[in-house]
Formats: structure tokens, C-alpha cells, sequence
């Protein structure tokens, strides 16, 4: 998106605003795609909604023929709201309650089991309702994504996920099968988001699909589908990621051999997320001050990191735009200072930049997965709006938040009003 266009859009809908790019997002899709059906006809893609789970945006995906991936009750909801079938929703999580367990069981979606207990809770909800759950069990592969810790989900150390070690994921199945209410239909892994290398995916499906062949071997499981989940990452500061068709390189060969043992060729269903919409949104914030302390130079926006968690959160680097001074005059560093009243609320450390002055319009780079979605209201800040872009036409997808949002679900006891 240009950035006279950008300004032009700031000056009309006000910031903070999110924009998001419509092409973008559906080109993302269809690379990822294509790069795996070409190589793997049986390919299924789950959009992981905790990225993004803006209406228009599942809306969109729904028309591109995504599935959802979804870790909660109001993201299950959300992804029948838009109307994706139930077969095309996989419910993952840890910790899912028995409510959650329920409207899993009654809306007919696939339920990622992560635990034994949660095995037994669904099988009594699934028995209580005379209705076979459809599950996969989570494994953990004890293997390290080599991304930031926060992010890494299927160390041996991990809360995520039934290990394959002790023959614990084995006797899940095996216990799994004999339960009367209880259907067997995939295996699913996810091991961390922001993986910048193809190698810990290509190691994941190895050791999943040998998992698979033990399955069908020795308990003559068949499994309809392998979910190989999530975490292809994307570059934030021109690293090199790799692309999806490197990344269907290193995986599918895996599973066509181990499919040739087996005699039969699953279904491969994939999770992205931050590849969809990551770098297809931008986070447009005004400049309110620039301070100069002995030690740095701040640049103050109108935002913080109610609207951005990520840099404080993981440190993340975003790049960032100043859209209306041209980038050849950049001779100054500073700091982006976010509006939150904490040290740690810095959007972006040490960039060099054009001369800042107050009015000036700031964009933050790649921000379309895990900004708005992880926005919250801290410091009374109300959370941004946002827009969707598709050619020349702009469109409000959500609405500025206000003041009296905050008051909307709040009730004062009577006696504390005198
Ligand atoms: N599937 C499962 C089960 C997941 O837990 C995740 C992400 C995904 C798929 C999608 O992963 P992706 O393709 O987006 O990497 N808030 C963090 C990222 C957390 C990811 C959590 N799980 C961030 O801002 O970097």
C-alpha cells in the first residue's frame, strides 16, 4: 500500500487505525495453496483465527475455501458464524472446559484433544448427548522450532500436546479406540509460529508419520488426516523465511514415503496463520511529541501496546514508516514510544529515521497476524479501528472503540453510587 495512500486514509478514519490489505491476504492464501496442492493433491488449510479474527478477514478466507483452526469457544463460534462446515473446523487448545467440550460436540467439529482428562470429559459429555465426538489427539514431538521460547510449543518441556515418549501418545489411541463414543479421526502437532527454518518441520513429520504407520500396524488405525499445524514465519527486518513451496519441499517426500509403507495417502491439513495476514496490515499511528533526553531520542505516538502487544511481549521488531518525509532523509535514531504508562511500551528501538515532527503519520510494517487480535484496553486506551483495503475502495471493518465501551458490561453496587 503507497504512502500517499496510507496518509490519505489516515487523515480520513483517524488513528490508530489497522489497515489490512485485501489482495494481499488472498494472494497469501493461494501461494500457500497451491504450493502444497501441487505437490500433495489432499491438501487441506486450516486458517488459524487467533492471527486475525476480524469478521471480513474469516469472511474472506471462507470465500478462498479455508477451514478454521480455532482455540476456544468464541473463535468455534465465531468460524459457524461465518459459515465454515463443521468438518472444516478443528478445535485445538489446552484447558478446554466442559462447556467448550460441549458446544464442540453439539456444532459437529473436530476436537484436538490435548489431554487424557480432556479424553475422558469429552468421552462422558459425547456419551451424555448419545453423539460420537470426531477427534485427533495433539502430540507433542519434543522438538525444537528454533523460534523464541514464548513462541516454541512442541519442546519436550512444553504444556502442549500428548508425548510420544513412554508410549504415552500410543495408549491414548489405543485407549481412544475402545471408547464407544469416541471417533478416531487424525493426529495433529503445531510446533511453534515464526519458524524460519525447514528443518524442525521436516524432523516433526518424520516423527509423526512414523507414529501414523505404528498406528495403522499395530492397533490397524487409519487415519482420515495429518495435521502438521502451524508456525511457517515471515520476515519482519528482510531475514530470509522460507517460502510454502520450501517448506512443502521438505515435508511432503516425508509423508509420500511413509504413505507408500502405510498403503494408503491421508489427508494433509495445515494450519497458517501469521502467513495469511501477517504481512498484508499495517498499524497507522500519529506523532505526538518527540523528546530529546540526554541519553535518546522519542518519538510519541498516539498508540502503545494495548494496540500492539508484540514488541513488548517478544521483542519483536516491526518495521516502521514515517509516510509522509521521504526515507532517503533518514539521519536520526530514535525510539517509537507507546502511550502505555509502562518503561517496557516501546513499539520499535533504535531506528533511523527522517526528522520527526508532531502530525506526522507513522506506519508500523507486517502487523495483519497477533496485532489486533491480541489488543486489549489497558490503560483505559480504547482499542483502534480498522479498515479493509481492497483497490481504490477502503471499507470500516470495526469500529472505533469508546469510552462508553468500557462502561457497557460494568454494574456498581447501589450502595457504592451514594
Ligand atoms: N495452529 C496452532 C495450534 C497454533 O497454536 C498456532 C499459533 C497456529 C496454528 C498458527 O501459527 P502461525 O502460522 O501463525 O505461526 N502471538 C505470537 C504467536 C503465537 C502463535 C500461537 N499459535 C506472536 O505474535 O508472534
Amino acid at each position: 500500500m503507497e504512502p500517499r495512500f496510507l496518509l490519505k486514509i489516515a487523515e480520513k478514519f483517524g488513528t490508530p487505525l489497522y489497515v489490512y490489505d485485501e489482495d494481499q491476504i488472498r494472494k497469501n492464501y493461494r501461494t500457500f495453496l497451491s504450493a502444497f496442492k501441487s505437490k500433495y493433491k489432499n491438501t487441506k488449510i486450516f486458517y488459524a483465527y487467533k492471527a486475525n479474527s476480524s469478521l471480513a478477514i474469516c469472511h474472506m478466507l471462507r470465500q478462498e475455501g479455508a477451514g478454521a483452526d480455532v482455540v476456544s469457544e468464541c473463535e468455534l463460534i465465531t468460524a459457524r458464524r461465518v459459515g465454515i462446515k463443521p468438518m472444516n473446523i478443528i478445535f485445538t487448545g489446552n484447558g478446554k472446559t466442559d462447556r467448550e467440550l460441549q458446544t464442540a460436540v453439539d456444532s459437529d467439529v473436530i476436537i484436538n484433544v490435548d489431554s487424557m482428562d480432556e479424553l475422558y470429559r469429552l468421552h462422558k459429555i459425547a456419551k451424555g448427548k448419545r453423539k460420537s465426538a470426531k477427534i485427533s489427539f495433539r502430540i507433542n514431538p519434543s522438538i525444537d522450532a528454533r523460534t523464541h521460547p514464548k513462541i516454541a510449543t512442541g519442546l519436550r518441556e512444553s504444556k502442549f500436546g500428548i508425548h510420544l515418549e513412554n508410549d504415552l501418545a500410543f495408549k491414548a489411541y489405543r485407549l481412544a479406540k475402545e471408547l464407544e463414543w469416541i471417533e478416531i479421526l487424525g493426529i495433529h502437532t503445531h510446533i511453534g509460529s515464526q519458524i524460519t527454518d525447514v528443518k524442525p518441520f521436516k524432523e516433526t513429520a518424520e516423527k509423526i508419520m512414523q507414529f501414523v504407520c505404528e498406528l495403522k500396524e499395530k492397533l490397524e488405525i487409519k487415519l482420515r488426516f495429518i495435521d502438521l499445524g502451524g508456525g511457517l514465519g515471515i520476515s519482519y527486518r528482510r531475514e530470509s523465511a522460507p517460502s510454502p513451496e520450501s517448506l512443502a519441499e521438505a515435508i511432503v517426500p516425508v509423508i509420500r514415503r511413509f504413505n507408500a509403507r502405510m498403503g494408503y495417502d491421508p489427508e494433509l491439513w495445515l494450519e497458517p496463520g501469521r502467513y495469511i495476514v501477517g504481512n498484508a496490515g499495517v498499524l497507522l499511528c500519529k506523532v505526538t511529541g518527540v523528546k530529546e533526553t540526554p541519553y535518546k531520542k522519542f518519538v510519541s505516538v498516539d498508540t502503545g501496546f494495548n494496540a500492539l502487544m508484540r514488541p513488548a511481549m517478544y521483542n519483536s521488531y516491526h518495521s516502521v514508516r514515517v509516510l509522509n518525509k521521504s526515507e532517503e532523509e533518514s539521519t536520526e535514531i530514535y525510539d517509537i514510544a507507546g502511550n502505555i504508562c509502562e518503561s517496557g511500551d516501546i513499539l520499535a528501538k533504535e531506528r533511523k529515521l527522517p526528522k520527526v515532527e508532531c502530525g506526522d503519520i507513522i506506519a508500523i510494517l507486517d502487523v495483519g497476524a497477533y496485532g489486533f487480535s491480541m489488543s486489549s484496553q489497558y490503560n483505559l486506551r480504547p482499542r483502534p479501528s480498522e479498515v479493509l483495503v481492497w483497490g481504490e475502495t477502503v471499507e470500516v471493518i470495526r469500529e472505533r472503540e469508546t469510552c462508553e465501551d468500557f462502561f457497557e458490561k460494568q454494574y456498581v453496587p447501589k450502595d457504592l453510587l451514594e
